[in-house]
C-alpha cells in the first residue's frame, strides 16, 4: 500500500476494505506531494481493471489528461457544453458531485457557469492534485475526495442534488456497486448524468473482447445507450433522456425517484418513460433517430424494455 499524498486524509477502514484511503483535499491547502511508487494498491482479488486506472490516472496522466488525444477525439469540449445545458438555471443552487472527477476539467467549467456548490471524487489522489491546483483560482473551492466509488463514495447518504459521471462508466469493473453508491449520495428526485463514448457496433464488441484481454488505462467494457440505460434501471435510477452528443457519446439523463423503484421489468410500470420516449439522437439526420426507429424489446442485448 503506497503512502497516502500528502493532504490526503488516510482512512485505514477503507485500506482494510482492499481500498487506497479516502481523503480529501482542498484547493487552498494541497501541498502536493506526490505518490511516487509505480505501483497499485492492493484491489479486490481480479481487480486488474481498476489497478490500470489507477496506475494510468495517478502516475501517468495528471499531467497530460487535458491534452491527451483522446480528449480531442472524443470530442469532449461538446460533453462539458451539454451537461452545463442539461444542468440548466439551478446549477447556481445545486450541489453538484462529479465521481472521477480527474483533473477538474469538468469542476472548472462548471464554476465558470456559476455552480457554486461542487465536490468531486477519484480513484487516484495525485490526479485530484492536479485538479486542486486547477480549481485555486477559482473563487468556488470544491471538495475533492479520493476514493473508490465502487467501494463507497465518502459523502452521507442524500448529499447531492445532482451527480455527474463522464467518461467514467466504463471503467467501472462492478458497476452495479459504484451506481448504488451514487443513488445513495443523490436527494430523492436528483439527477444522475452519464456521459460515455458511444461506439458504433461491431467495433464496440471488437474493443470490449480486446479490453477482456488486455485492460488498458482501466477502460473495462463500453455500453451502448441502452444497456447503459439498463444498468441504471437496475440500480434503482428512471432514465428520463438519453441521446446523443456529438460523434462519439451519448448523456443519459436518470433522476432518483422520491419512492423506491424495483429493477426495470418487462412490460408496463406505472410512470416509467418508455425506451421510445427515452431516445432521442441528436445530430444524426441522416438516418431514422432510435426514437422513430422500431426495436425489439431487449434487441441490442441491453434487456431494457420499452414500455409504451
Ligand atoms: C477517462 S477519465 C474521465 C475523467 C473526467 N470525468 C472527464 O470527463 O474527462 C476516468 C476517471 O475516472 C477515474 N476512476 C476510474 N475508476 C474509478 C472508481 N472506481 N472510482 C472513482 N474514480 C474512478 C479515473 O481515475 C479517471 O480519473
Amino acid at each position: 500500500m503506497p503512502p497516502p499524498a500528502a493532504g490526503v486524509l488516510y482512512c485505514p477502514a477503507a485500506a482494510s476494505r482492499a481500498s487506497y484511503g479516502i481523503g480529501w483535499l482542498r484547493p487552498g491547502n494541497w501541498t502536493g506531494s506526490r505518490h511516487t511508487a509505480k505501483q497499485a494498491p492492493a484491489f479486490r482479488k481480479h481487480d486488474r481493471y481498476k489497478a490500470s486506472s489507477y496506475r494510468a490516472y495517478n502516475f501517468k496522466m495528471p499531467r497530460r489528461y487535458d491534452s491527451w488525444f483522446w480528449i480531442g477525439f472524443c470530442q469532449v469540449p461538446l460533453w462539458d457544453r451539454a451537461v452545463i445545458a442539461a444542468l440548466g438555471p439551478g446549477i447556481r443552487s445545486d450541489a453538484i458531485l462529479d465521481v472521477g472527477c480527474a483533473t477538474g476539467r469538468l469542476l472548472a467549467k462548471l464554476a465558470d457557469a456559476g455552480a457554486t456548490r461542487l465536490c468531486g471524487v477519484d480513484l487516484a489522489p495525485n490526479i485530484l492534485g492536479v485538479a486542486a491546483e486547477k480549481l485555486a483560482p477559482r473563487l468556488v473551492a470544491p471538495e475533492l475526495r479520493a476514493a473508490d466509488a465502487e467501494d463507497s463514495i465518502p459523502w452521507p447518504e442524500h448529499s447531492f442534488d445532482v451527480v455527474t459521471l463522464t467518461g467514467v462508466l466504463h471503467h467501472f469493473y462492478r458497476p452495479d456497486d459504484a451506481l448504488r453508491e451514487i443513488h445513495r449520495v443523490l436527494r430523492p428526485g436528483g439527477r444522475l448524468l452519464v456521459m460515455d463514448p458511444e461506439l458504433f457496433p461491431p467495433l464496440r464488441q471488437v474493443l470490449n473482447l480486446v479490453l477482456l484481454l488486455a485492460p488498458h488505462a482501466g477502460d473495462y467494457h463500453f455500453y451502448s445507450r441502452r444497456a447503459a440505460a439498463k444498468l441504471l434501471e437496475r440500480a434503482g435510477f428512471r432514465c428520463l433522456e438519453a441521446r446523443r452528443v456529438g460523434l462519439w457519446a451519448y448523456l443519459l439523463t436518470a433522476v432518483r425517484p422520491d419512492a423506491p423503484t424495483g429493477p426495470a421489468r418487462q412490460g408496463a410500470a406505472p410512470g416509467r418513460p418508455s425506451w421510445r420516449q427515452v431516445s432521442r439522437v441528436v445530430g444524426d439526420r441522416s438516418r431514422k433517430g432510435a426514437a422513430g426507429r422500431r426495436r425489439r424489446p431487449g434487441a441490442d442485448g441491453s434487456g431494457f424494455s420499452p414500455v409504451a
